[in-house]
């Protein structure tokens, strides 16, 4: 009996990175996954190595056609929906001073507009199903500041107080139907480690010469696919509204 035995999961952005290591962890632990991105060789390949536990939808998050037909297709096909996995996001470089009207709102429909998206129709779905998680990833960035990542760093706090807000309806609702965010320092995954370098301006993220602070900042996907399964398992059925870090201190500091 595996930790999420039959629980129906829907897991966006999961042809890479951090939604992959989700999806693999989820059907080791029995779970039906459904595997959504815009990348569809990758989400079609990691789909057929799991097998028929697990199915492939082209889905862009920002796009409400898009997740009316991701919920469409996971009732259709495995009868309903138990956990939602708010993976997908986009990450852009820019300060204040750099971020244009465009690029903001670029991030904002996806990591913003998307997650609204995904709750929306997601916490319906759990409702009529009786209960449900949702996991929503956020990052460090999100209750920190972090000067080259404005828009980015918006969206992510935006995601937390959806979180927050949708834990309230639900406890007020009397339904068991939980929501909590994840909230990462560095993970060694493409999305920050593709990202384009500027010699000109060292970057406060990553320092590809400084193996032992890499070390302490950055975990492996599977580190977070860990707490992921967790929230998605009835063993955290009475933690809603969190907001983990998973940051290895990041706000810790000696005196
Ligand atoms: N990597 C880090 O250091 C880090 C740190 C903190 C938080 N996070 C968060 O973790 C989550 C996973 O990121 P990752 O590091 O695995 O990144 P990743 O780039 O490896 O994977 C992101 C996936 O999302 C998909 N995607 C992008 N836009 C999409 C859209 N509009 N619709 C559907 N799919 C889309 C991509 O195709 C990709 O497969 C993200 O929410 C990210 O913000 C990452």
């Amino acid at each position: 009996m595996g930790r999420v035995q039959d629980k129906v999961c829907i897991i966006t952005g999961g042809a890479s990175g951090v939604g992959k290591e989700d999806a693999l962890l989820m059907a080791r632990e029995g779970a039906r996954v459904v595997i959504t991105d815009v990348s569809v060789d990758a989400g079609e390949a990691l789909a057929k190595q799991i097998g028929d536990q697990a199915m492939f939808i082209q889905h862009d998050i920002a796009s409400e056609d898009g997740w009316k037909n991701v919920i469409a297709k996971t009732t259709e096909h495995f009868g309903g929906v138990d956990v939602l996995v708010n993976n997908a996001a986009i990450l852009k470089q820019a300060t204040i001073e750099e971020t244009t009207l465009e690029l903001w709102e670029q991030v904002q429909k996806v990591n913003s507009t998307g997650y609204f998206l995904g709750c929306h129709y997601g916490y319906m779905a759990m409702k009529a199903r009786g209960g449900g998680s949702i996991v929503n990833m956020s990052s460090m960035a999100g209750i920190g500041g972090v000067s080259s990542f404005c828009a980015y760093s918006a969206s992510k706090a935006a995601v937390a107080g959806l979180t927050r807000s949708i834990a309230a309806h639900s406890r007020f609702q009397h339904l068991p139907i939980r929501c909590n965010s994840i909230h990462p320092d560095g993970i060694k995954t493409p999305m920050v480690f593709n990202l384009p370098r500027d010699p000109n301006k060292p970057s406060t993220v990553r320092d590809g010469n400084d193996a032992k602070r890499l070390m302490a900042r950055f975990c492996e996907p599977t580190d977070i696919a860990n707490l992921v399964l967790f929230l998605a398992s009835d063993e955290s059925k009475f933690i809603n509204g969190a907001e983990m870090r998973i940051d290895n201190g990041y706000l810790m500091w000696a005196d």
